[in-house]
């Protein structure tokens, strides 16, 4: 079973880029990037949303990981600018059901922030690690968007950069295994009934 894992770099409030998708103001130099690219021989495939791949087709890049199997989120592309990029536009859930029962690596969610809280919501989302430097975006696209209620991780891993960057790497809790209420949850047990 491969695990799907969302690898982004963020700000401290939480932003992946501008309003106007600009993403200049991230640390882009130091050891984080290379052990980012190391990390991505990990990976077997990566999905994407149209927006991020945007990113690449406005200056000409239509395969941006080559090496990958590419898959596209997207209802309004018509059709695959790459024919070694796969765009997808239903059954985006089930796909990366299908992609995870392969044998092999691992699944590199590249983003953006719409189709990870899509997967999220679908529970196929295992690990996020964040790439987090020591700016405030002001104002932009969130890291995750809007979600129907809050998602918990566990913290299993980070390292602190000289540059001021802090990868971050997290375990994403299952939402469909809801922990029982407790008292330090703030939620307070319902009275017990006596006979
Ligand atoms: N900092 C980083 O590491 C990093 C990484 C990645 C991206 N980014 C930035 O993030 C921004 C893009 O993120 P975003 O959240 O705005 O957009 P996004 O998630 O990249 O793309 C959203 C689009 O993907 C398609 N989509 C998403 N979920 C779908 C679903 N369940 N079913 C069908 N289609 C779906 C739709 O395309 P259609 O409208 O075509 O249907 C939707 O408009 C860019 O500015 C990019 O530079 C930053």
């Amino acid at each position: 079973m491969q695990s799907l894992t969302y690898y982004v770099a963020t700000s401290i409030d939480g932003k992946i880029a501008r309003p106007d998708d600009s993403f200049d103001f991230f640390v882009n130099e130091g050891e984080h990037v290379t052990d980012y690219l190391a990390a991505l021989k990990a990976f077997d495939s990566v999905i994407m949303g149209r927006r991020t791949y945007e990113i690449g087709t406005k200056v000409g890049v239509t395969n941006p990981y080559p090496w990958l199997e590419t898959y596209v989120v997207s209802r309004s592309i018509e059709k695959s600018p790459d024919p070694n990029v796969t765009v997808v536009s239903e059954g985006v859930a089930d796909l990366v059901r299908s992609l995870k029962e392969r044998p092999g690596r691992r699944i590199y969610l590249c983003g953006g922030g719409r189709l990870a809280a899509h997967l999220l919501e679908h529970d196929l989302v295992d690990e996020i690690v964040l790439k987090l430097s020591p700016v405030i975006a002001g104002d932009g696209i969130s890291v995750v968007s809007a979600m129907d209620r809050p998602t918990k991780l566990a913290l299993v891993d980070h390292k602190v950069h000289d540059n001021g960057v802090v990868v971050l790497r997290y375990r994403v809790e299952r939402r469909s295994r809801r922990p029982a209420p407790t008292a330090e949850s703030g939620r307070t047990p319902p009275p017990k009934r006596s006979s």
